[in-house]
């Protein structure tokens, strides 16, 4: 009898089936995923022995591989979910983790390391030790995610201390750590370094899209604490980051390509990660900040989605229209190239944004963009705009939520029974791999199930922007005039060089070349990165010899805008 009822249920049955696995997924999951979370920071965590309170450090795990460190990219997305929980009232316990995780990174942003100083660039280092020391050991850097990450982690935070009437230690204590970092993105975000995944040096979408998304927000937090100065400089960038962002869209193939270096096919879950971590739902269904239910965002989940589909032999057998096992890209061989919980767990996450603003719109909206993602589940569908009270938009609606719940059914399928979460599962047989207890799966895991229920994060900006119809591809720079008082023989001439690129990183043989427009007064105009520290010393060369000034090396902050003159007089 029972068996007939199922039977005559068809593929309906299987869905119910399906929904209540993942429910029951959801349920014996989460308590452990936010343990999971909350046993890897310090200094408490019964998993973090040896890190620094409000340390997140990536996984226990100190062998093949070795995650026991802490990057900045794995916390901020960490603490970002601990603070929406926080603030939206989710879990009022965590206020002590978030002040240990600020003060925490107060202080890893002052730690020198082979990135460079707070002020020179340091800011990109992608990793530390556990007791936040600086990690000198050979790596993919810089990575310039981290501190547009660890901003909008922050501004979250910022921003509810402000509604609760604590301005001043926002102020005090929360915005100097903010503005450190949105000065970083201001000058570096227009320079290539490390993508997400720590291979691929070039520009990425996923660091581009945070970037941007943090910029936004830290314009309206400084306008908030009356820094309008640094609000226009920072939508300025805004504006131009926008700008690239744009550029990443693969009109032809109708995808957002990961990086625009690598040498790869691009498809990748950096762009699945992008939508969500810059999911705004008061934005809709924009395309422009590539929100998770935009058309463009939607085609080029399905084709990172579908590039996984033959490459992993647990993906055998599985419809082409239903949820599979995927991982960082196709190509990836790392610990031998299998699917990650976290990647997964993104795009659930992305289908489940993309449900929140359909129910709240109302409508659904099929472009010729889209078209092939929506045809997967009702191939009949068109081009066109579905009201809620048609039956395509409830069809399409109970399909997204059907595909968006097997790509969980997928992790609960190979989710060991104690619940445990690493970094990756086999793509053979689905067993744990790589790292154990990795912080992010977990992470991501609660993400993902909050978006399921229907919670979405605070808005940061995304409504109504618009790209620039000029594009600058240049990050804040200042005029700086160098003026060297130096007496000196005929053929004789003096150079200035220096600690950053714009000042040849200390070259002689391409030190830059003083006029004598005023001699014995040497000079020289530069454009320089806008707030940034850098030293320097001018030189000599006579008949090919070069002489140094004497020590110390000289010492120079940028302003944030405008320009400046240094005299200087030869030693
Ligand atoms: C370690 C990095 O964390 C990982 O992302 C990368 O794939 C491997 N190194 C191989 O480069
Ligand atoms: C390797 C991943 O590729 C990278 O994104 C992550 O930050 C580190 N592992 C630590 O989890």
């Amino acid at each position: 009898m029972r068996a007939l009822f199922v039977y005559c249920l068809g593929l309906s049955a299987s869905v119910w089936a399906q929904s209540s696995t993942v429910d029951a997924y959801v349920a014996s999951e989460s308590p452990i995923a936010k343990a999971g979370v909350l046993a890897n920071i310090g200094p408490s965590g019964s998993k973090s022995s040896g890190a620094k309170a409000g340390v997140v450090i990536a996984s226990p795990s100190s062998t093949n591989p070795d995650y026991l460190y802490t990057w900045t990219r794995d916390s901020s997305l960490v603490f970002k979910a601990l603070i929406d929980q926080y603030t939206q009232g989710l879990d009022t316990t965590l206020r002590t983790e978030i002040d240990n995780f600020l003060s925490a990174e107060a202080t890893v942003q002052q730690v020198s390391n082979p990135s460079g100083t707070v002020s020179t660039g340091g800011l990109g280092e992608p990793k530390f030790n556990i007791d936040l020391s600086a990690f000198t050991g050979a790596w993919g850097r810089p990575q310039r995610d981290g501190p547009a990450l660890r901003a909008t982690a922050l501004i979250t935070y910022a921003n509810w201390l402000i509604a609760d009437g604590n301005t001043s230690y926002v102020s005090s204590t929360v915005w100097p750590v903010i503005e450190l970092d949105l000065g970083y993105i201001v000058t570096y975000w227009n320079q290539t370094g490390f993508d997400l995944w720590e291979e691929v040096d070039s520009s990425s979408f996923f660091t581009t899209a945070v970037q941007h998304r943090s910029l936004r927000e830290g314009a309206t937090l400084a306008t908030a604490l009356g820094d309008t100065t640094l609000a226009t400089q920072y939508t300025t960038q805004a504006d131009n980051i926008l700008c690239f962002l744009q550029s990443y869209w693969n009109p032809t193939s109708l995808f957002m390509t990961a990086n625009t270096g690598g040498g790869r096919s691009g498809k990748d879950a950096n762009t699945a990660l992008a939508s969500i971590h810059t999911f705004d739902a008061a934005a809709g269904c924009d395309a422009v900040t590539f929100q998770p239910c935009s058309d463009k965002a939607l085609s080029s989940l399905k084709v990172y989605v579908d590039a996984f589909r033959t490459i992993y032999t647990i993906n055998s057998g599985i419809a082409s229209n239903a949820a599979v096992a995927t991982g960082r890209y196709p190509e990836d061989s790392y610990m031998g190239g299998n699917p990650w919980y976290l990647t997964t767990a993104a795009v659930a996450e992305q289908l489940y944004d993309a449900i929140i603003v359909w129910n709240q719109t109302g409508s659904i909206e099929v472009t010729s963009t889209s078209l092939a993602f929506f045809t997967q589940f009702s191939s009949s569908v068109a081009i066109g705009v579905y009201d809620s009270s048609t039956t395509t938009y409830s069809d399409l609606l109970s399909a997204v939520k059907t595909f968006a719940d097997g790509f969980l059914a997928i992790i609960a399928e190979y989710t060991p029974s104690d619940g445990g979460l690493s970094e990756q599962y086999s793509k053979s047989d689905g067993s744990p791999l790589s790292a154990a207890d990795l912080t992010w799966s977990y992470a991501a895991t609660l993400t993902a199930f909050g978006a399921r229920a229907g919670v979405n994060p605070a808005s940061w900006g995304a409504s109504g922007l618009t790209v620039p119809s000029s594009c600058s591809t240049s990050g804040s720079t200042v005029s700086i005039t160098f003026n060297e008082y130096a007496i000196t023989v005929w053929g004789e001439n003096i150079y200035l060089t220096g600690s950053i690129d714009a000042l040849q990183d200390w070259s002689t043989s391409t030190a830059l070349l003083l006029n004598t427009d005023n001699y014995p007064t040497w000079s020289i105009t530069l454009n320089l990165p806008a707030s940034t520290t850098f030293q320097y010393k001018f030189i000599r060369i006579y008949n090919g010899v070069v002489t140094w000034e004497s020590d110390p090396n000289r010492e120079y902050t940028t302003p944030a805008s405008g320009s400046d003159t240094i005299n200087d007089s030869w030693r």
